[in-house]
Formats: C-alpha cells, sequence, structure tokens
C-alpha cells in the first residue's frame, strides 16, 4: 500500500441522476417527487438559448421552494459551459440567491482542472461576500476529447470537486466517433466502444477520491439496453448513471443497489475473516473460495453501498 491514499472526498448515494431542463418547471416538480438519489437541474444543452434566462430563474425558485434534502435527494444546477457568456451568470445567481440550498454545481466540458479553478474561485468569492461558507460541491463532465486526455489533473484539483461524470454524447461527438446514438453498444464496434474511456475515468476517480459517474443513455424505450450499460459500468466501478427519462431511474437505482444476496454475502466474508484472524490466519474460505484482506476491501464497498441506501429509507 503506498503512503499516498486519497480516501473518498465526499460520500453521496447518487446511484440514478435524474436530469430536467430547468426550463420546465413542472418536470422540475415531478422530479421532486421522483426515486431519483440525485436530481440535476439543468441550464446547459437541454435549454435552447432563448430560454436560458428563464430556466435559471425557475432553478433558483425551485432551490429555495423545494425542500430537496427533506425529499431524501442531493440537488444539483448543471451549469453552461465556459466557453459561453451563460456561465458565470448562472454561478453568480445560483450561488448569490440559492447557495445554501444547492448541493452541488456539474460543470460541462470541462477540459483543464484551471475550468474547475475558475468556478471554485466564483463560489468562493460569492461565499465571503456574503458571509457564508457553503459545502457546494463541484461535479466534472468528462465529454470532450481534451477532458478526457488531461482526466487525472482535473481529477487531482482538490477543492470542493467531488466526482467525475461521463458524457458519452458530447464525448462522441469531441472523438468524431461514428455513432449518433446517445450510449449503448455500437452493432459496428465488437464489444463496447466506451470501455476504454469509461475505465480511464473511473481510474482517475478512484485514485484521488472521486466518486464515478456513468452519462446518458439516450433510448427511453429500451430499458434492456440501458440496464446491461449500467451493469457494465457498474462492474467498471461506476457508482450510478443518468436518466435523461423517469422512466430511467428505477432502472438505475435497481442496477446499482447490491442484491441482498450481495450483502449478505459480503458480511459473511467479514464474519469468516474474523473467525481466521482469531485463529492466527489471514486467509480463510468461504463457499469453497479463497478470500482474504482484499475480499473485506470488496465486501467492505458493498457493504458501505447497503448502508447508505438504508440510511435513506
Ligand atoms: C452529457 O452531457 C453528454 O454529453 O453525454
Ligand atoms: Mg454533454
Amino acid at each position: 500500500m503506498s503512503h499516498t491514499l486519497n480516501p473518498l472526498r465526499r460520500q453521496r448515494l447518487q446511484r440514478s441522476e435524474l436530469a430536467v431542463p430547468a426550463s420546465n418547471p413542472t418536470m422540475i416538480e415531478k422530479a421532486a417527487e421522483s426515486d431519483a438519489d440525485y436530481v440535476f437541474l439543468d441550464l446547459e444543452d437541454a435549454v435552447a438559448p432563448p430560454e436560458k434566462e428563464g430556466a435559471r430563474k425557475n432553478a433558483v425558485a425551485a432551490l429555495n421552494d423545494i425542500d430537496w434534502a427533506a425529499k431524501g435527494k442531493t440537488v444539483s444546477v448543471r451549469i453552461n459551459g465556459l466557453d459561453t457568456h451563460y456561465m458565470y451568470r448562472d454561478v453568480v445567481d445560483v450561488m448569490e440567491q440559492a447557495g445554501d440550498r444547492v448541493h452541488t454545481l456539474l460543470v460541462p466540458k470541462v477540459g483543464v482542472p484551471a475550468d474547475l479553478y475558475m468556478v471554485e474561485a466564483m463560489v468562493n468569492q460569492i461565499d465571503q461576500g456574503r458571509g457564508l461558507e457553503t459545502r457546494v460541491g463541484l461535479e466534472a463532465l468528462i465529454e470532450t476529447a481534451l477532458g478526457m486526455a488531461n482526466v487525472e489533473p482535473i481529477a487531482q484539483f482538490g477543492g470542493r470537486l467531488e466526482a467525475l461524470h461521463f458524457g458519452v454524447a458530447d464525448f462522441a461527438a469531441s472523438m468524431h466517433a461514428r455513432t449518433v446514438n446517445i450510449g449503448g453498444l455500437n452493432p459496428d464496434y465488437p464489444g463496447d466502444q466506451w470501455h476504454a474511456a469509461i475505465a480511464r475515468m473511473v481510474t482517475a476517480c478512484r485514485a484521488y477520491g472521486l466518486r464515478a459517474i456513468d452519462g446518458p443513455f439516450g433510448d427511453f424505450s429500451d430499458p434492456d439496453g440501458y440496464k446491461d450499460g449500467a451493469r457494465r459500468a457498474a462492474a467498471l466501478g461506476c457508482e450510478g448513471k443518468w436518466a435523461i427519462h423517469p422512466s430511467q431511474v428505477a432502472l438505475a437505482n435497481e442496477v446499482f443497489s447490491p442484491p441482498e444476496a450481495e450483502v449478505t454475502k459480503a458480511r459473511h466474508i467479514i464474519e469468516e475473516l474474523r473467525k481466521a484472524e482469531a485463529e492466527g490466519r489471514g486467509a480463510a474460505s468461504l463457499d469453497g473460495k479463497m478470500i482474504d484482506a482484499a475480499s473485506e476491501r470488496m465486501a467492505d464497498n458493498v457493504i458501505a453501498v447497503a448502508d447508505a441506501i438504508a440510511a435513506k429509507g
């Protein structure tokens, strides 16, 4: 084990992350009543330019009028990218008018760590100006070739950063990948064409204590395709996935919740290892398979998620 350890910077249950265009107050109200762990109010790509200002006002109102935490949810706002003139006003209005209500800001198309530096500096200044010390976190969308090329320095940013998300749609565009599907398998490619990118992002996340979240799956009439994608992401270490349609929330919650049998097995692993330890042995066996201290670390991950789900009630 290295002397350098980067434990998870901030634990939050994020199995399902429902994307809601902030231009649509009815959808915001429905999202507040949904079973999503996380809701992000979108000011970016789901909102057309003429609606940007109205969406910003709706987001501020929804943050102030709805008690998201009491509804067991984390609420985030996806601001516009740093390449647009909407971005500074998004940060100023949301932080000045609802900085004590919003939990995180999701920054799209992060390409270099300095993108986060700018947002962090603005958030800190607004906090100081208002005499507040909010714990508003930052989350970064990795969805450009530049962002993926710099994913390690981005993951090392520190500060308020707590999660990276894989934005498959913009990433496909940025890579000039031959597809117009959002997520899912491509019949022209043997295997999952996003495997390497997701694995690369998850490695950077886990090295530097960030949550790793998989992005959208566009075909909301294909629940099996969604679940397959979510399972592949979970197998690589993602702890949740976006829902671009309310019907995808239950699918994400199902895939990213460890089944009862898995939790029971994790607890047995720990019990067996405790017994072995008392007898002076480091390794043991369970159901005919060798288990050791690494098994305990895997089991701890399962139990931590199960506990977080139980705490949500
Ligand atoms: C999300 O923003 C994506 O581009 O997939
Ligand atoms: Mg995008």
